[in-house]
């Protein structure tokens, strides 16, 4: 898949760009200091996905003083060329067209078009909590088809009635409550098997990708396993009822996928607790590329993959090795400097929100 140009309106600090995109290979983004580079990618991204991968709302997109944005993209997908429009008004409005169609909310845009980011945030991925892991997990499994993105969907929502419940009853077990609790309960055990299996099924698939990732990058690679662990043992409805007093008291559920957590082990140890900052971030660029080639096999199409001043984070080794082995489809980069001995195919160079070609 390729996005072939871009346009934005009032996005962050852009007030009108129009960008010409080559399909494949790399285009680097070149520029000091918050002159605008991210805010491309981000605005790429936001063309494809109808969502930014640094900020969960939309309003912070427009720019200050505006009251809407609009980011339109000619993107090139399984054989077929395809617009897209995005608008968000300040008041909070906004929509999302695919060939001039308005696209329903629960649709999963992965799918149509596939695309990674690489930030240093992800390093996050590897030392903080197990929510990102799971949800890149659940973002995976949604790939995977209808019936799988339908059990992440009912799964979360089927939670959070069983919580407002647990939090209505005020630990009190009323027969009302009971009844309730043993539908919400038995629904619940379900989507939470199914969907306890098919991050299973995720982490090896995902796995497999990225001790492959990881050996590329990392220069003296150790021994990296990744597991998927579950938060309860045996049958998911008995380890509810067994721990039906604490969520009581708690007014929360505490067992279930939503407990679950990858670990991620280098030379046998929590990576988490245990990588330097160094192996932290070759880790987290792996998993990043690990989705890359996931996503490749499981759609054959290679994702578009964006770049964000990831380069200058890894060592000059670590670098190197990750820019030779990214696969060469559509590549945007950012970085303050263009890295010496990397061959791209464009440079743009964002000063004063202008952007011009350099090469
Ligand atoms: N909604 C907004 N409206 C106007 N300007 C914004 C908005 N959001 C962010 N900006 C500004 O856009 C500028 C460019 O931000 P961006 O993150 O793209 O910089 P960058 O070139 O990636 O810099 P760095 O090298 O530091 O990562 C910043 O000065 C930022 O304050
Ligand atoms: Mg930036």
């Amino acid at each position: 898949m390729e996005v072939r140009a871009i346009t934005l309106d009032n996005f962050r600090n852009w007030s009108h760009l129009e960008l010409q995109l080559d399909a494949s290979g790399v285009t680097f983004i070149v520029g000091n200091n918050g002159q605008g580079k991210t805010n491309v990618l981000e605005g790429i991204y936001f063309a494809i996905r109808n969502k930014s991968f640094r900020v969960p709302f939309r309003e912070t997109l427009i720019t200050h003083g505006e009251k809407y944005l609009k980011v339109k993209s000619d993107v090139f997908t399984q054989g077929r060329g395809i617009d897209t429009e995005a608008l968000v008004l300040k008041e909070g409005d906004s929509s999302f067209k695919v060939n001039s169609k308005q696209l329903r909310g629960s649709q999963s845009l992965l799918s149509t078009f596939p695309a990674v980011v690489f930030q240093p945030e992800d390093l996050n991925l590897v030392k903080g909590g197990p929510n990102l892991r799971r949800e890149l997990l659940d973002e995976l499994i949604v790939v995977r088809g209808k019936k799988s993105s339908s059990t992440v969907m009912l799964f979360e929502r089927t939670l959070r009635q069983r919580n407002s419940l647990l939090k209505q009853a005020h630990g009190r077990l009323t027969q009302d409550v009971q009844d309730t609790l043993a539908v919400w309960d038995d629904r619940l055990s379900h989507l939470g098997e199914e969907l306890a299996c098919l991050r299973e099924n995720v982490s090896k698939a995902i796995g497999k990708w990225l001790i492959e990732a990881y050996s590329l990058v990392a220069k003296e690679s150790m021994d990296l396993t990744i597991t998927y662990r579950r938060s309860w043992d045996g049958d998911l409805q008995r380890a509810l009822r067994d721990s039906l007093s604490t969520d009581l008291q708690r007014g929360t559920t505490s067992v279930g996928p939503h407990r679950d957590d990858l670990d991620l082990l280098l030379g046998g140890k929590v990576a988490r607790y245990h990588a330097s900052q160094g192996e932290a971030r070759a880790i987290a660029v792996a998993s990043r590329l690990a989705t890359v080639l996931f996503l490749q096999e499981e759609l054959e199409s290679m994702p578009v993959i964006l770049l964000d001043d990831v380069i200058s984070e890894l060592d000059d080794v670590r670098a190197t090795r990750l820019f030779n082995s990214i696969p060469r489809s559509q590549v945007i980069v950012t970085g303050t400097h263009l890295p010496k001995g990397f061959e791209v195919g464009r440079v743009l160079k964002v000063k004063d929100g202008r952007i011009e070609n350099a090469l």
